[in-house]
């Protein structure tokens, strides 16, 4: 989205500063990278940090309704998973040090001994989240993406009927600002573009909805 188009249906006015000093570091210097340092190698140990990151985020009555399928850059999971990725997603998020396909359940096992929460897919954005600040500490960033053949994947990595292929989460270090000559020019552009967003007048209500909560305009 850019500042001129429309999100769910209000526009966004140009020029609205992004990523406030406010923010903590953590989340002022998150942004979704398209261009990875392809020597860089994830190990076991980093991975782990950032997979006990979404292992001890909050859900619904403590469900932790989310999977993860882990592909490593130069494994063959890695290589199943690029693909069934869209054709778009596939000309930049190789180059990342791992991809990572994100999972919900959405239904009660089999066995009926995993209970189903309304709240899955809710829990596993959280535990995404966690991922990705857990990520920027450690000097990483991820892409998340849903341009990829949902179905295929399901297929691919014999997920069960009660979990649903949810979203893929493209990992690594980010490479430097100008390491992106291998790119094609519409990566390259588009990783530049200035990021934005709605104010906080367009989401933030008090009183009845629509109405901007009074401490923004004040
Ligand atoms: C659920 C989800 C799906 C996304 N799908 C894609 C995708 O298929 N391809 C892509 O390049 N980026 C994708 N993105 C990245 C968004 O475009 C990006 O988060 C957004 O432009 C905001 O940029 P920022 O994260 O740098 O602030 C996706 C992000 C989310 C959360």
């Amino acid at each position: 989205m850019t500042d001129q188009t429309s999100a769910a249906g209000r526009h966004t006015p140009s020029a609205v500063p992004a990523q406030p000093e406010i923010l903590t570091p953590l989340l002022r210097d998150r942004e979704s990278v398209m261009v990875y340092d392809r020597s860089h190698v994830l190990g076991p140990d980093a991975l782990r940090a950032i997979l006990e990151a979404a292992r001890w985020s909050p859900s619904a009555g403590n469900s932790q309704p989310w999977g993860f399928i882990v592909g490593l850059r130069g494994d063959d999971t890695h290589a199943a998973m690029v693909e069934v990725l869209s054709s778009a997603n596939q000309v930049w998020a190789p180059s990342a040090s791992a991809i990572i396909l994100t999972l919900h359940q959405v239904a009660t096992d089999e066995d009926h001994e995993i209970a189903y929460s309304d709240y899955a897919m809710f829990d596993l954005g959280q535990a995404v989240a966690h991922i990705t600040v857990q990520a920027r500490s450690m000097g990483l960033q991820v892409r998340q993406f849903g341009g990829f053949d949902h179905r295929a994947a399901t297929e691919r990595f014999a997920v069960p009927p009660h979990w649903a292929v949810t979203t893929g989460i493209a990992l690594g270090l980010p490479a430097g600002p100008d390491d992106d000559t291998e790119m094609p020019e519409w990566v390259r552009t588009r990783a530049r573009l200035p990021r934005s967003r709605l104010p906080l007048e367009a989401f933030v209500h008090s009183g009845k909805f629509g109405h901007a909560a009074d401490f923004l305009t004040d």
